[in-house]
């Protein structure tokens, strides 16, 4: 029988990714509302998927704390529901989570170190793993950092037009992460599905702070602490995570080249 693959948030930054690599794929935005748990459990109950993609998410890690009811029912509380209706119809559950269910006290995060997280965005992508864990087993869950790609607001994009805007651009250097670029994390995605149940840490290699990032592609960074750049979400100091169970992805730097190329020649085809 063929394999039906359904994507949720297929329109997002991830999700547009992974359209180019699963191009059968039955894309869903929202047009079907992952809050909606009637929604849900009709759609999925109709379509019998073998594989559910969820690529959806709410994303802005500010806007979690002011909307924390919004931010627990999408993260966390559509996850319940989500992996029920897949286990009814047997399907795999890939799902997206964060290195910000870390505390960013520890160099390196692996798979199976415990979970601590300091801001809403990250609590309500704890609960959304948690639903899943003890919901069902065939699932993949894989944790991701620094997301930058097309379709989508990415710290890439949003540093480029600052730098063309203002004489210097202040980046903080003392958070540090694995920038991932969206294809990479997509076409690795397919290897995972092949492997057995479990969580993985899907990232880019290469550990740098935001500045160092930034450095990579701006002349006019400037490095500042947190304290100088203050936000509404407190950000982990160090959420590196590391991958000890799937094949290394690349450095994100010829990833990020990658995305810059095709960036200046508006390539709307599946970047290479
Ligand atoms: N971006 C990162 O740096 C990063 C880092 C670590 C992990 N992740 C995880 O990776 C996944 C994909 O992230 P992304 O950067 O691709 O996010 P994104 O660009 O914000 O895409 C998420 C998509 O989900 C949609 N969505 C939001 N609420 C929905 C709902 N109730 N029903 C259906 N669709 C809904 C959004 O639509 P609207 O935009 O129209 O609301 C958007 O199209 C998420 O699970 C995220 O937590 C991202």
């Amino acid at each position: 029988m063929k394999t039906r693959v359904l994507i949720l948030g297929a329109y997002g930054m991830l999700g547009h990714a992974l359209q180019y690599v699963f191009p059968e794929a039955i894309l869903k935005g929202h047009d079907l509302d992952i809050t909606d748990e009637h929604a849900i459990n009709d759609f999925i109950e109709e379509l019998h998927p073998s594989i559910v993609i969820n690529a959806a998410g709410y994303t802005d890690v500010d806007g979690c704390e002011d909307n924390r009811e919004q931010a627990f029912a999408v993260n966390g509380e559509s996850l319940q529901y989500i992996s029920c209706a897949c286990n009814e119809v047997g399907a795999v559950l890939v799902h997206y989570s964060t290195d910000y269910i870390f505390n960013g006290s520890k160099m390196g995060y692996v798979e199976d170190d415990i979970p601590d997280p300091i801001n809403a965005y990250g609590e309500s992508k704890l609960l959304g793993e948690m639903n899943i864990i003890n919901n069902m087993e065939n699932y993949r869950m894989i944790r991701t950092s620094g997301l930058f790609g097309e379709h989508g607001k990415n710290f890439v994009d949003t540093i480029l037009t600052l730098s063309a805007q203002f004489p210097e651009v202040r980046v903080v250097n003392d958070q540090t992460t694995k920038p991932t670029y969206t294809v990479d994390l997509a076409k690795k995605t397919l290897e995972i599905i092949s492997l057995i149940p479990g969580i993985y840490h899907g990232v880019n290699e290469g550990t740098c702070t935001w500045y160092e990032f930034a450095c990579d592609f701006i002349p006019n960074a400037v490095p500042c602490t947190t304290a100088e750049f203050p936000r509404k979400a407190k950000r982990p100091h160090c959420s590196v995570l590391t991958n000890t169970k799937i094949t290394q992805f690349r450095h994100w730097k010829p990833a990020l080249n990658e995305y810059l190329i095709n960036k200046k020649t508006h390539s709307t085809g599946y970047p290479r």
